[in-house]
């Protein structure tokens, strides 16, 4: 029985089309993809950027693991994605950073603007997407070997940005200040990340995600691989810096949705079907009043 009503999975190349159809002209104004990279374009302060996610569907080969989501997530605030294991949400975010196009027989349908502008738009440089959302993973993933000063800035490098010592000397303070490292740190930048512990790890890949100058900033479950204490200078971190760095956070703690998100989401994939977000709005909304018995259940920790 194929009750699916699943067409063919659109290929990557399939993506322009959609994309292209919603696109608004191009704008001008937008630092990384008009000016040089010089000092001056990592130095303009580039403002947070409402990221709007229109009818994702996604597949893995002939399976269909998201249908039809959309989402805004409003500039300079932070988004939770909450829902049980499996439901897409890593999915999700993989999307909003074009990353998901990476996994071999991965697809995609639907549209993501940043600010207005088609993530997916054939004259955008991938890496320009990355550069403007940037990804902070659930095991902290610095260089192990490199400094921890190389490791802020290696991602400069890998966006074409060049900037002068001096200047590169600046951000890595600035960053390692924003991800709350800096005072543990700032004596021993040329030890090698590998030897900080868990916590520090994640707060220097926090630091290095920010060094790029990104727009949003996506965090899939940041602190599940991370003690209490760590977990707490991460949360504060993330206060911080949602009003500069529109943040989206994938987590499995409802206390730290609570605790963190301006906005929640949840996502849900029953039985073998799609991932589809359940319901979705302010977070106090959404766990003290939620409209939908399932959300209910979700966030009493009744299921999941
Ligand atoms: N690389 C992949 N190849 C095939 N299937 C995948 C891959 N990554 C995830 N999936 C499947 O897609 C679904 C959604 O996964 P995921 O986005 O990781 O969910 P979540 O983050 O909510 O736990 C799951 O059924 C998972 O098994
Ligand atoms: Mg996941």
């Amino acid at each position: 029985m194929t009750s699916d009503t699943d067409v063919t999975p659109p290929t990557l190349a399939d993506l322009a089309p959609v994309g292209a159809a919603t696109r608004p002209p191009p704008t001008v104004g937008v630092a990384a993809a008009t000016a040089p990279a010089t000092a001056g374009a990592a130095a303009a302060a580039t403002p947070p950027a409402t990221l709007d996610a229109r009818s994702i569907t996604a597949w893995f080969g002939d399976r269909k693991v998201l249908d039809r989501v959309s989402l805004t997530m409003p500039a300079g605030r932070v988004t939770a994605l909450i829902g049980p294991s499996g439901c897409g949400k890593s999915t999700f975010l993989r999307i909003l950073n074009r990353m998901h196009e990476l996994v071999p027989g991965a697809a995609l349908a639907g549209a993501v603007l940043l600010d207005d502008r088609d993530l997916y738009a054939p004259e955008r440089r991938i890496t320009d997407a990355r550069r403007q959302v940037g990804m902070v993973f659930q095991k902290p993933n610095p260089f192990p070997a490199m400094s921890i000063y190389d490791n802020v800035v290696a991602g400069l490098k890998l966006t074409g940005t060049r900037v002068t010592r001096a200047r590169r000397d600046e951000l890595v303070e600035e960053t390692l200040t924003k991800a709350g490292l800096w005072k543990e740190v700032r004596d021993r930048l040329r030890q090698p990340g590998g030897a900080l512990s868990g916590g520090q790890q994640q707060r220097l890949c926090i630091a290095r995600a920010l060094a790029v100058r990104p727009r949003v900033l996506l965090m899939d479950e940041p602190c599940s691989a991370l003690d209490p204490t760590s977990t707490r200078r991460i949360e504060e971190t993330i206060a911080e810096l949602a009003p500069e760095v529109t943040i989206v956070i994938v987590t499995h703690n409802m206390q730290q949705a609570a605790r963190v998100s301006d906005r929640c989401a949840f996502f849900l994939a029953a039985h073998g079907t799609p991932g589809v977000i359940v319901e979705h709005g302010p977070t106090a909304a959404l766990f003290e009043n939620p409209q939908d018995q399932r959300t209910h259940d979700y966030v009493t920790g009744r299921f999941g």
